[in-house]
């Protein structure tokens, strides 16, 4: 299903060990996290939505860390799995979630087949692909998605700068304008359904963006 993380980057080395070594910390972090987020929650009921009127074929949460929004797509009636290249999150998600399939992989080089897919749902985990190599995620999202599966990006906006990085708690990620990230989704292949940006919440340092995208 995902590939073995074997021979990694050093950029994705250095996000596996960073994840690794504070994945008990995030995951007592975000415990509840959707919960007092009514507009995040409204995008994942969307993309629910308009992913089962794509067809067959399961969805998945690809840098689904420990799980709890993996979950909370399998709520709103999905038939889901998630991937993570952190072995310590898969194993918290497993030990989360054991009715759930979890698996070790990279999202830019998954094991599945040319349009298996129906949906993907990256929340916060593009964040830390270094800009260069975008391109290539996207393509890969494309490659497994059927024609009409629907994609979302939930990631930091850098309100009108440009696309910069910045101190993230575990390791180095990235602000996005929402307009540039969706402009390398549609080179990839995508057509945008809409977006949502909220403002931050009390304990938030970055407007929030999400990009509903549909496989064209
Ligand atoms: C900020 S956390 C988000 C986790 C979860 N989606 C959430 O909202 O709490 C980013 C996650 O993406 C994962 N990740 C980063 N790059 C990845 C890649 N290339 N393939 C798979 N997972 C990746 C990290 O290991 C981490 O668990």
């Amino acid at each position: 299903m995902s590939s073995p993380v074997t021979e990694l980057p050093s950029y994705l080395r250095a996000t596996t060990d960073a994840y690794d070594a504070l994945a008990v910390r995030y995951a007592e972090l975000v415990r509840g996290a959707l919960d007092p987020l009514p507009l995040d929650r409204a995008v994942l009921a969307a993309f629910a939505e308009l992913a089962r009127s794509a067809g067959a074929g399961p969805v998945a949460e690809l840098g689904c860390g420990p799980g709890y929004v993996t979950a909370h797509l399998r709520d709103l009636g999905l038939d889901v799995f998630g991937v993570d290249l952190s072995p310590v999150m898969i194993r918290l998600a497993r030990e989360a979630y054991p009715g759930l399939r979890f698996e070790v992989g990279s999202m830019d080089a998954l094991d599945l087949a040319d349009g298996r897919l129906r949906g993907i749902v990256s929340w916060y985990s593009v964040i830390h692909a270094p800009p260069q190599e975008m391109p290539s995620y996207l393509a890969e999202f494309r490659r497994v998605l059927t024609l009409g599966g629907t994609l979302v990006l939930a990631f930091f906006e850098s309100e009108g700068g440009p696309v910069e990085p910045f101190d993230h708690k575990v390791t180095t990620a990235y602000r996005w304008p929402i307009d540039a990230l969706a402009a390398v989704a549609g080179e990839a292949g995508f057509a945008e359904i809409g977006r949502m940006l909220r403002e931050p919440c009390e304990d938030e340092r970055f407007r929030r963006g999400h990009l509903l995208m549909r496989a064209r």
